[in-house]
């Protein structure tokens, strides 16, 4: 077993009652998900948790053709994409190979995420970098119609079309979308692009082993057969509906456990900055899962020891508030050692003989203590290495704490009513055709 959830950081914080209390609940939220399909809130959006097994093999053979084909003929590939369609494959990619990829990689394309904000100033120097070299397009949208991706797509495709011309732009280009909807599908269909599907009952936060997260993922080299294998043995590992066999229902537990009892925030944390993405991963998966209705954890993240020296000092001593889930690797990439030096100026002669990795560990050990005694409830979570088996495994594990988490919480953990409120203002404030009336109301209040 690759992923231990480890609570002896939690004895003083909950009790045997207290897993007692929620047992119930935890086993109702896990067969929303299986049973009573109808009447489950969300329940159109439940593909995600078959995914591992049933996935597409015709189309994942082409994701891997498609991958081969963009590590021949790209020196850069650009993803553009928002959201689900944009985080799972960047931490990937730097979960697995490095948060400095298109520093190290030497045998792969530079993979470069855009269209996840409407910055001129990173928008134009992807463009002018693409300038000077071959390059590729995947451009992700479930809905085919979010505006931040609809635009990128408009200027790296005129790009490549004054680059190569039309019909070799168009076998530069790698859509996924919708089976059947949506302004990106249309396009792909008229212009005959690659296309690749966004299976209708998997939502954009749960779309990481599909083509949105594996096209990237494999072009950047990582083994997405591994990462399949890792998320099918977490589907069958993660399956009875108990928090007492079951990781995934355990954490669900804890998270609501703690946040009944005042803890409303979570912070993900490592210590290893590889893992940076993976922290913006979970907190959009959990953010925008739980969050609804007035309730839901607030999903924060930090990368330690870096961090210790912004954000612990509030960690430590500020409202206690927060919970922590720790994700430690029992095995890092590499190692570096600890050399004596014969000057001894820094007085550090007393690591030599010792490497990088212990000290870390030590860290880490330190901090968990540290905030355990300040009152910071702290949930471990063991891995046994950043590979793509691993990762498969995290991806599935943490999905699933995310949905049986959101139903014990009380919410629709597939929906995001939410982010409506932003897109409608800045539809009538850029002018969009059909929102006059609230462009006047808006520009008043703008004035005011
Ligand atoms: O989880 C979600 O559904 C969202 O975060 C979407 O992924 C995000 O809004 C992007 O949407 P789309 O893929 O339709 O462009």
């Amino acid at each position: 077993m690759s992923i231990k959830l480890n609570c002896r950081y939690l004895e003083k914080f909950l009790s045997e009652a207290d897993y007692q209390s929620i047992a119930d609940e935890v086993t109702a939220a896990h067969s929303q998900l299986y049973e009573n399909k109808a009447s489950a809130a969300g329940n159109a959006y439940h593909g995600w948790l078959t995914l591992p097994e049933d996935y597409d093999k015709e189309e994942f053979a082409r994701i891997k053709k498609a991958a081969r084909k963009i590590r021949s003929d790209s020196k850069a590939l650009v993803v553009i994409g928002i959201g689900g369609s944009y985080l799972g494959a960047r931490a990937a990619i730097e979960f697995v190979k490095s948060k400095n990829y298109n520093l190290v990689e030497e045998n792969g394309p530079k993979i470069f995420f855009t269209g996840n904000s409407i910055s001129p100033t990173e928008i134009s120097e992807i463009l002018n970098y693409c300038r000077s070299c071959d390059f590729s397009v995947n451009v992700i949208s479930k809905s085919g119609t979010t505006t931040e991706p609809a635009i990128a797509f408009r200027l790296f495709k005129k790009l490549l079309e004054e680059k190569y011309g039309k019909a070799e732009a168009a076998k530069r280009i790698y859509v996924t979308t919708d089976r059947v909807k949506g302004t990106l599908k249309a396009l792909a269909d008229s212009e005959g692009y690659e296309e690749f599907v966004v299976p209708d009952g998997v939502g954009g936060r749960y779309s990481v082993l599909t083509a949105v997260g594996l096209l990237p993922i494999a072009a950047a080299g990582v083994d997405i057969d591994a990462l399949m294998n890792g998320a099918a043995d977490a589907m069958r590992r993660y399956e009875k509906g108990d928090l007492y066999t079951n990781d995934c229902c355990r954490y669900a537990a804890i998270r609501n456990l703690l946040y009944r009892k005042g803890k409303k925030v979570e912070m993900m944390v490592s210590f290893e900055p590889d893992y940076t993405l993976m922290n913006e991963w979970f907190k959009q998966l959990f953010g925008e899962s739980e969050g609804k209705d007035g309730k839901g954890i607030f999903p924060a993240s930090a990368i330690y020891s870096t961090d210790l020296h912004s954000m612990g000092q509030y960690v430590q001593e500020g409202e206690r508030i927060l919970f922590e889930t720790v994700v430690d690797f029992r095995h890092p990439k590499c190692d570096i050692g600890i050399e004596a030096d014969d000057v001894n100026a820094d007085g550090l002669n007393f690591l030599a003989g010792k490497t990088l990795s212990f000290v870390n560990k030590k860290a880490y050990q330190g901090t968990v203590l540290a905030h355990c005694d300040g009152d910071v409830p702290v949930i471990i979570l063991e891995v046994d290495r950043p590979d793509a088996y691993n990762l498969g495994e995290l991806f599935y594990f943490l999905e699933k704490t995310c949905a049986v988490s959101g139903y014990i919480l009380g919410v629709n953990p597939f929906n995001q009513p939410g982010v409506e409120s932003y897109k409608k203002n800045m539809f009538a404030l850029i002018g969009k055709p059909g929102y006059e009336e609230m462009k006047q109301d808006l520009e008043k209040r703008i004035e005011e």
